[in-house]
């Protein structure tokens, strides 16, 4: 394809280190995991960090982790404010311990969550908070975590989409992913690294990183650290290696996941840096047409895709350019999941919407996004404006 949504960034490297935890002959979880997640919570200057199979598996272990909280947990019939434009599993798994999902508008210009409507969402039943950086940029998660902290709400940052990221502050420029109590990665194929399939918390709280380290796997205590005092050991060591402690799930993920994401990961400043000059021209020549929207960079994007939403006042609709794009051999698709609360699966959840969804409408149904990669993408970016130049509106 001239130019395809996802793009392999896997090298001689990671196949090195995949070859090498073949050699070894130890493929579950073990010394890979344990250095990928060392680094990568290094590289966020959090405390803990821990690997599981998925995003999604991230943010079921998050939610299921605040439900165990030994002060304050999450319980059936909390509120919880989302964002309505975000990823299936941003959302299911809050359906699936019982809480009721409060909806708000993003802001057409971001693709983020409209912060002037949380005090409109908040009742005395919410006990949490999720925020999502979309696609790459930044969320006003500052602003997010003041109200969390204000109104005593667990944040929830799903990072899925925006490793590397950052905003800047008045203490210098933070990384996307260290504003929420907890923090969850994807590493899925087209994300800003792979492992495959694969993903991370991070957080700086030890009974959360505990709870989810026993959460990950089966429900057992044998993965929890010694420094919590959470399930105090018992005498007996052989009943020890299988106590079940807390409803858990296998969401393990493999040594091989772990040995390539550890390769990826040296490797994310320069992809982030390739993505973002990609980001600069894509900027830089569909600013100025006034029949696309395209999304306004708050703090530093790390540029997962360009989005494009076609305005109602363009004259165009969005059909008018899928067909130019499908014969140019260029890969688009939806913003994220688009309006969630428009999906068949909304039937399953309790849940109400904040004002209207406005904005979130408008993404669902006249935006699109192709994708970014960690190389240069100067001549795809030149021919897709020449192909939007050419349509008449
Ligand atoms: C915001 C968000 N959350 C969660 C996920 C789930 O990640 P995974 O595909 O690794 O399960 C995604 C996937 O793209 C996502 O975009």
């Amino acid at each position: 394809m001239f130019w395809d949504l996802a793009a392999d960034t896997w090298g001689p490297e990671e196949r090195a280190a995949i070859a090498r935890v073949m050699d070894s002959g130890r493929y579950t979880i073990g010394a890979e995991v344990a250095a990928f997640e060392k680094a990568f919570a290094e590289y966020h200057g959090k405390r803990h960090a821990v690997m599981v199979n998925s995003g999604s598996s991230a943010n079921l272990v998050a939610v299921a982790s605040l439900t165990h909280k030994k002060d304050r947990p999450l319980e059936r019939g909390d509120e919880v404010i989302v964002p309505a434009v975000s990823w299936a599993t941003t959302y299911h798994p809050l359906q699936q311990y019982g809480l009721k999902l409060r909806f708000v508008d993003i802001e057409l210009a971001t693709l983020n969550i409209d912060t002037s409507r949380l005090e409109a969402a908040l009742s005395p039943k919410t006990k949490a908070i999720v925020a999502v950086s979309i696609l790459g940029n930044p969320a006003a998660l500052d602003v997010v975590r003041a109200f969390a902290d204000e109104h005593g709400l667990y944040f929830l940052e799903d990072n899925c989409e925006s490793l590397d990221a950052e905003l800047p502050g008045e203490s210098g420029s933070r990384k996307t992913g260290t504003f929420g109590d907890i923090a969850t990665f994807s590493f899925f194929f087209s994300h800003h690294i792979s492992t495959g399939e694969g993903g991370m918390l991070i957080t700086d709280d030890d009974e959360t990183d505990a709870l989810a380290r026993a959460i990950r796997a089966h429900g057992w205590v044998r993965d929890v650290p010694d420094n919590v005092d959470l399930f105090p050991p018992g005498e007996d060591s052989f009943a020890e290696a299988y106590r079940f402690v807390i409803p858990g799930y296998n969401v393990r993920p493999q040594e091989i996941n772990a040995a390539a994401g550890l390769e990826q990961l040296k490797k994310l400043p320069a992809m982030t840096a390739a993505r973002r000059k990609n980001l600069k021209l894509f900027q830089q020549l569909f600013d100025g047409d006034e029949r696309f929207q395209i999304q306004r960079e708050h703090g530093k994007s790390s540029s997962f895709c360009f989005t494009i939403i076609v305005r109602p006042e363009s004259g165009l609709e969005r059909a008018d350019v899928f067909g130019p794009l499908e014969d140019a051999d260029i890969g688009f698709r939806m913003i994220t999941g688009g309006n969630f609360p428009r999906h068949d699966a909304i039937r399953f959840f309790d849940y109400d919407i904040v004002g209207d969804l406005k904005n979130a409408n408008t993404a669902h149904d006249r935006g699109f996004f192709v994708g970014n990669h960690p190389f240069d993408l100067s001549e795809q970016i030149t021919r897709l404006r020449d192909i939007l130049n050419g349509l008449k509106g």
